[in-house]
């Protein structure tokens, strides 16, 4: 298989295996992240940062389900400052790029988090989390297509440096058609899709009780019950987004399949999240072996061989 390339870029910045981590999972601190980089991971995510450190949400506020898991964690992470460092310090080490990861929460606290990162030594990637689920009170910033449009206006007024979206899971064409219609008047590096999908309920019959306990139970569901919603979001932006956007498809992913199939909807590389979390670092190479086995099987010896190239039903 030493024939087969792995190699994906988004903008200026090329990765030798598509396969990272995603914001939030086993990356709050600086062990944690050097592990991810140590690892077969093809680059290292941070836990989305917020300009102050917060504990997050009360606890129980995660529950691994048979096929995926429930969270509201609420965003605890070290603050802006932590994660920046730790990016500056750790950029391209071991040949691999680190994602910067916010979420502000609100259109003022992304902006003041731009200006920081603006402001600093850090020339890497950044991804902006419009998509947060979990915060009492707050809206998923990226359902309301007026307050994206206002976020990026205000953003590329001074941010020069390389931006990647994370989004929500859409679930209807307008949808689509209104995202990408705005996402495409920036010069965004990359977007990803999807976060988890938000607000889900699990129950517990037995006791008759929600699995969690912040927001009165709802929580954020992700593994594999959405794939398929992951996988139509990857397929729909690609179809509609400027081809200099790239797209990182995230939901769902355990196996090397998971990843040949949001690369085959479009995606130019992947996250996992849950899984990483169930399996930790092997994960990475369990998925990334059975990817190159999936393409030697097919006779790819590339991505751009099957990105993209979904086949759909006369
Ligand atoms: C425990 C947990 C915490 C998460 N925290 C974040 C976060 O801080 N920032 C973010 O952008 N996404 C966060 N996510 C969403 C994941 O990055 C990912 O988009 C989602 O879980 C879908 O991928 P998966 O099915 O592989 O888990 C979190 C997910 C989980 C399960």
């Amino acid at each position: 298989m030493a024939d087969i390339s792995l190699d994906t870029q988004m903008g200026n910045f090329k990765f030798t295996n598509p396969i990272l981590n995603a914001a939030g999972v086993r990356d709050a601190d600086s062990t944690q992240l050097n592990t991810i980089i140590n690892s077969w991971a093809g680059g290292v995510v941070t836990k989305s940062a917020t300009m102050k450190p917060r504990e997050g949400n009360p606890e129980p506020r995660m529950k691994g389900l048979p096929h995926g898991c429930i969270n509201s964690m609420g965003l605890p992470n070290h603050g802006i400052d932590y994660y920046l460092d730790y990016a500056i310090k750790n950029e391209g080490k071991n040949n691999k790029q680190v994602i910067l990861s916010i979420a502000g929460l609100s259109i003022d606290e992304n902006i003041q988090l731009l200006k920081k990162i603006q402001d600093s030594d850090y020339q890497g990637l950044v991804e902006m989390n419009l998509s947060c689920p979990n915060i009492d009170g707050e809206t998923q910033i990226a359902y309301d297509f007026d307050s994206v449009e206002a976020i990026l206006n205000q953003a590329f007024e001074f941010f020069t440096k390389p931006l990647g979206i994370k989004l929500p899971p859409y679930l209807d064409f307008y949808q689509f058609d209104s995202i990408a219609k705005v996402l495409n008047k920036y010069p965004i590096t990359y977007v990803n899709a999807i976060n988890t999908i938000g607000n889900g309920l699990v129950v517990n019959p037995e006791t008759e009780q929600t699995l969690i306990k912040p927001k009165g139970g709802f929580g954020g569901i992700s593994g594999e019950y959405i794939k398929p919603t992951a996988l139509a979001n990857v397929r729909a932006l690609r179809l509609r987004l400027n081809p200099e956007i790239k797209i990182i498809g995230t939901g769902g992913i355990h196996t090397g399949e998971d990843v040949f199939e949001h690369i085959l909807c479009g995606a130019d590389a992947v996250q996992i999240g849950t899984y990483f979390g169930f399996d930790d670092t092997p994960v990475f190479e369990k998925v990334t072996k059975e990817l190159l086995a999936i393409m030697a099987r097919k006779g790819y010896t590339s991505l751009d061989d099957f990105r993209g190239k979904l086949k759909v039903l006369d």
